[in-house]
């Protein structure tokens, strides 16, 4: 059965759609919901067959674990069995906000939230109707991505319908996700704090709070193309299958359309920009990390939608601030799309 939509007015989201998501939660249902970073999949945390719904509806294997959204900082450290110093600065200022922190688990969290693991991961999230949804149920969320496995996150409900739409009980619309990337991983349960995935928060925010913070398996920035990314986990994918060249990937696009293939071309703005020709579907990303970050996945799930045979991405630059984006192509791109 589809799932409902409900439209809410982000700024001012209806009371009376509040109360009805937060009935779907307390009784186990599933609820996507808009973030700042992309739309999560929320079930109630405390209840182990409400998550393990999130789990068959995504497709998702039970080893990796989910992060918990609370309304605040206080309803975080009630789900961690200890709160170090890193933990509270980084709250206090990154809170709410596009920061996961993960710490000791405390003995009130499911095993299926953790995947039996020691750690919890805690977000206190800033858009203002993860934050009423959160107040009006009064539960700690769990909630990933609201996409199948592997997929591209979803930044507006359009893309959570077409995901999910049959296998969730309510998605709440309140237009489209600002951030567009997710939200930071760090790990605060070892000193130096390490990075385990990188988002919307870059390593230069965090140490300007913590000092040093480990790389750990972040994969470094791409020195040349990535046709190969072999050691990394396909995830984050368009279906189209997608390519990753040195900016400005104006050759290679000609390349593939002498060929007959229909290309979508995300190039880096302003540099790139061929005059549109037969085949080619031209998207132009800003050249500032934040700004790109905002539209990379809606423009990922446009080219997708639009029946090509290839993506070709322009390689961003090879600076810190564009790791997460790095990160993110990387995990989209076919290893041999050839
Ligand atoms: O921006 C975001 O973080 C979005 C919104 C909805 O909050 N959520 C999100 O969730 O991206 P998901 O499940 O798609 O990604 C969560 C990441 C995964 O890489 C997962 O392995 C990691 O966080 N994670 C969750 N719990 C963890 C834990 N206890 N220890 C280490 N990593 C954990
Ligand atoms: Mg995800």
């Amino acid at each position: 059965m589809p799932c409902e939509v409900l439209h809410l007015d982000p700024d001012a989201p209806a009371p009376e759609a509040l109360a009805r998501a937060a009935a779907v939660l307390r009784r186990g249902g599933l609820v996507a919901f808009p973030t700042e970073t992309v739309y999560g999949l929320g079930a109630d945390a405390r209840a182990a067959p409400a998550v393990a719904r999130i789990f068959a509806a995504k497709g998702r294997p039970a080893t990796n674990p989910v992060i918990v959204h609370t309304a605040d900082a206080e309803a975080a450290r009630a789900l961690a069995a200890a709160w170090p110093a890193v933990a509270e600065a980084l709250a206090r200022r990154f809170w709410p906000g596009p920061l996961t922190l993960v710490l000791p688990r405390a003995a009130n969290v499911p095993d299926v939230v953790t995947a039996g693991g020691p750690t919890v991961a805690l977000r206190v999230p800033a858009h203002p109707v993860a934050q009423a949804l959160l107040r009006a149920a009064d539960l700690p969320i769990a909630a990933p991505s609201a996409n199948r496995s592997t997929e591209l996150s979803p930044t507006r409900a359009e893309h959570v319908v077409r995901s999910l739409g049959n296998r969730i009980d309510m998605v709440l619309d309140a237009g489209p996700a600002s951030g567009g990337l997710e939200s930071t991983v760090l790990d605060v349960t070892t000193t130096p704090p390490r990075l385990l995935r990188p988002g919307l928060v870059t390593p230069a925010e965090l140490e300007a709070i913590v000092g040093r913070v480990l790389r750990g398996d972040v994969p470094v920035l791409a020195e040349a193309p990535a046709r190969s990314p072999g050691q990394l986990e396909r995830h984050y994918a368009p279906h189209t299958p997608l390519e990753l060249v040195a900016a400005p990937g104006a050759e290679r696009v000609t390349q593939l359309t002498l060929r007959g293939l229909r290309v979508g071309w995300l190039a880096l703005a302003p540099a790139g920009i061929m005059a549109a020709s037969d085949g080619v579907t031209t998207r132009a990303l800003p050249a500032e990390p934040k700004e790109y970050a905002a539209r990379l996945y809606e423009t990922l799930h446009r080219l997708d939608e639009a029946g090509l045979d290839r993506i070709v991405v322009d390689l961003p630059p090879s600076t810190e601030s564009w790791l997460a984006i790095h990160d993110r192509l990387r995990r989209a791109a076919t290893s041999s799309p050839d």
